[in-house]
């Protein structure tokens, strides 16, 4: 669904997640959170997270608590109060393993291999290409599922899990009847794919924590400033939006765009005869202004653990409320006897 065509003032659901097998990036706000953000009085709306997801690749279990943590504190810090949005862990709402198992059983061998997301992860991580990480988009789909969202707020990448999702919720609806809401993705029109700051050829992403290509929202304004100085861009010195031939300029005139709001005439306009030196420093110092207040608040959240304790507490609980009127049809469905 394109962007700015929600329907106003009818109680659609929205839903989405974000793995914490990294720490969060610029990608995963810019891509992501920003469509979250001020839903809440239109929409129903549900974010969790994908803690399931991470271990789909091997992760250090002390640091998975503690990024988990981290994530539902940014969550909060970037502006989605725990009154007005249901917050939670994955792993918490038992339902969604158990819906994931089911459709992995509507889902075709075929359909998962040609998952782009399958592909590039299992060349990355050839030495542990494990039954989870292929069925990824199943327990994705359960996800979505499970609570009958409307939409799916998402950046590019997620496009084709959720075209999956659809496709599985068709095939169920239409052996057993009405049983899952189709969602519909929701994509920015801007930031939709950012890509690294090192290496404009690919998305920027939580893998490569640690690279200058990759700002994370946590990280200190010295941080952001270096990385947007040593970006990569080229050598005709012009801010031009060419996204074939000027890949470096044209992602950061992306990010300058998305976190300003400025269109991309405006800063063509605003940078001409300037060079790249102050282009690359004007962006750096917006991303860092935006970034300010959701890392300052994030901190302030984290030295108050037994309220984020209570948050996964009521967030927990609500979700499973919902997740679990939808698995009992769905067990029914299947033929599952009552419990
Ligand atoms: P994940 O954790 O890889 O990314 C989280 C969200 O951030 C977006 N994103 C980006 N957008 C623009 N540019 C980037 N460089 C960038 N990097 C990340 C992603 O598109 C995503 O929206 N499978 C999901 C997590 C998930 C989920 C779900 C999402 C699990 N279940 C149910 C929606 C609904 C994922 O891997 O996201």
């Amino acid at each position: 669904m394109e962007e700015q065509s929600l329907p106003q003032n009818t109680k659609k659901r929205m839903l989405s997640g974000i793995k914490p097998s990294g720490d969060m990036t610029l990608g995963s706000y810019l891509g992501a959170i920003r469509n979250w953000k001020d839903r809440a009085l239109d929409f129903d709306c549900y974010y969790f997270i994908a803690d399931l997801h991470a271990i789909t690749v091997r992760q250090d279990p002390a640091l998975l608590r503690k990024r988990s943590l981290n994530q539902l504190a940014q969550y909060i810090a970037c502006g989605l109060d725990p009154e007005k949005n249901v917050l939670f862990m994955q792993s918490h709402v038992h339902q969604h393993a158990e819906l994931g198992w089911v459709l992995n059983c509507y889902t075709m061998f075929g359909e998962l291999s040609r998952m782009t997301q399958f592909k590039d992860k299992s060349a990355k991580n050839a030495e542990n290409i494990n039954g989870g990480l292929f069925t990824y988009p199943s327990l994705m789909a359960a996800d979505i599922l499970l609570y009958q969202a409307d939409y799916v707020p998402v950046g590019e990448d997620q496009k084709q899990h959720i075209e999956l999702t659809r496709d599985i919720a068709k095939r169920f609806n239409g052996l057993y009847s009405d049983t899952f809401k189709l969602p519909e993705p929701y994509i920015p029109k801007v930031g939709a794919r950012i890509m690294s700051l090192s290496n404009p050829e690919e998305k920027m992403s939580k893998s490569d924590n640690g690279d200058t290509g990759c700002v994370l929202m946590m990280d200190s304004p010295d941080d952001i400033m270096r990385c947007f100085k040593r970006a990569i861009t080229d050598s005709e010195s012009c801010v031009r939006f060419d996204a074939e031939n000027k890949k470096g300029v044209s992602n950061l005139m992306t990010i300058y765009s998305a976190v300003s709001g400025k269109s991309y005439a405006q800063i063509e306009s605003d940078f001409a005869g300037r060079g790249y030196g102050d282009f690359k420093r004007e962006t750096g110092e917006a991303v860092v202004e935006l970034l300010r207040p959701i890392r300052e608040q994030a901190q302030r959240l984290l030295a108050d653990k037994a309220y984020l304790q209570s948050v996964c507490e009521s967030g927990a609980r609500n979700a499973a409320f919902i997740a679990e009127k939808t698995l009992r049809k769905v067990y029914k469905k299947v033929g599952f006897l009552p419990r």
